[in-house]
């Protein structure tokens, strides 16, 4: 069978779905290989590194997707790309499915096989198939840079002859992947780091990687699901939450929000009035912007500056740490398939939870759990 990986063509993007280095672990189990010309130019892949490695190179996406029996991609297909695909086709990436309901139905249209990687399940056998997590470490470290580099001030304290600086206040808000790689990155850089969460089991963490966890009076009780994820919470509950955030962040240099909530709209968080409340020259990086923002205000992909405050929606971190961003894909993805694969067949086992929780699209239907509802709601 013939693993197809073609070049992004969403504008920015400059990750590749495959690297070099795990073309073997697929071809040692049977795979042929075969890499669109340019794929990995946004990582500094040559064409001559994938031929080395033992692949074949495509000239172009239209003959690459029409040779694809699996097809790896990091972004949904653009409807150019869903032209090419070829019936039967198993396509494995990160599908945005809540948001692309039309591609989840172009793609049963086509019986397509359409795995989302966002909807792996969280369990130990599946950690290292973990995408998100992947790519929320590099959006929380990235996330620090960005805001270390618009703050107008140093993030260590330091003494110096003219006098002693102190260090900038970073507040984080949602403890997950993100929000912890955010923490550990600005201690290092010397910042003064707290940061809140409303599942309180991750206090432990929190303070593990140097930070202080804030506490606020909120029932804290049905904050997490069985799977560990936050639970959205009442409208009552986010504005008691808003007026005891208030204080806090307007004494901080920085907020880094981070809360999502999977499948809905981000929770806003910080209100026109906090802002309002901040020190002009504060930056809030808000890594939901992309979910509709954790800020009033903010934008995805842009900066907007509201009473001095910079409000920054960036939502390509993960792009532009492109060179580990494509590693760590590529070994998540190679996982998963490898995961579909026994004595050298690939098959589609609808028994292993792995499979059957990121299945989207079989047989010409849409078969998520999640999915399915949407679908049906869409068509009344
Ligand atoms: P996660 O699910 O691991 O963490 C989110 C955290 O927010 C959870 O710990 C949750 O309990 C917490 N939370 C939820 N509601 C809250 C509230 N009201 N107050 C405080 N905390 C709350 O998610 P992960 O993987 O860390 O991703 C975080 C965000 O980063 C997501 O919105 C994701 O889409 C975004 N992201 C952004 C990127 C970018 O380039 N901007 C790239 C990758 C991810």
């Amino acid at each position: 069978m013939l693993v197809a990986i073609p070049k992004e063509i969403h504008p920015g993007e400059n990750r590749v779905a495959l690297i070099p280095s795990f073309i073997t672990s697929l071809t040692k189990v049977g795979f042929k290989v075969q890499v669109e010309a340019g794929a990995g130019v946004g990582c500094f892949y040559a064409d001559k590194a994938y031929e080395d490695a033992g692949a074949t190179i495509a000239p172009n996406a239209e003959a690459l997707y029409s040779s694809a029996d699996i097809l790896f991609k990091v972004r949904p297909p653009e409807p150019s790309e869903v032209g090419f695909l070829r019936e039967g086709t198993t396509l494995v990436c990160l599908m945005d499915a809540f948001l692309r309901l039309d591609l989840m139905e172009q793609l049963a249209a086509k019986r397509i096989n359409g795995f989302g990687l966002e909807f792996v399940p969280r369990i130990t056998r599946a950690q290292s198939m973990d995408v998100l997590s992947s790519m929320a470490a590099i959006a929380g470290y990235r996330a620090v840079i960005e805001a270390a580099e618009l703050l107008p001030k140093y993030f260590p304290m330091l003494m110096t002859s003219a006098g002693t600086i102190t260090p900038a206040k970073v507040f984080v808000i949602g403890a997950g992947v993100a929000g912890l790689m955010a923490i550990a990155t600005a201690k290092r850089l010397g910042a003064v780091v707290e940061a809140y969460d409303t599942r309180p089991a991750v206090k432990e963490q929190v303070e593990s990687v140097g930070a202080k966890f804030v506490e606020f009076d909120l029932e804290t009780e049905g904050t997490e699901d069985s799977g560990g994820y936050a639970k959205a919470q009442s409208d009552d509950f986010y504005t008691k939450q808003q007026e005891q955030m208030k204080a806090k962040v307007a004494a901080v240099d920085v907020v880094i929000t981070t809360a999502a909530i999977p499948g809905k709209q981000a929770p806003v968080l910080i209100t026109d009035d906090m802002l309002q409340a901040m020190q002009p020259g504060s930056i809030i990086i808000d890594l939901a912007a992309e979910r509709g923002g954790n800020t009033e205000g903010a934008e995805a992909g842009k900066v907007v500056e509201k009473y001095g405050v910079r409000i920054v929606g960036t939502t390509d971190y993960p792009s532009r740490s492109a060179v580990h961003a494509s590693q760590l894909f590529a070994k998540n993805i190679t996982t998963f398939l490898l995961n579909m694969v026994k004595e050298n067949e690939f098959s589609i086992d609808l028994e292993d939870e792995i499979v059957k929780g990121a299945l989207l699209v079989h047989d010409g239907q849409v078969v998520h759990e999640m999915i399915k509802p949407l679908m049906a709601q869409k068509g009344e």
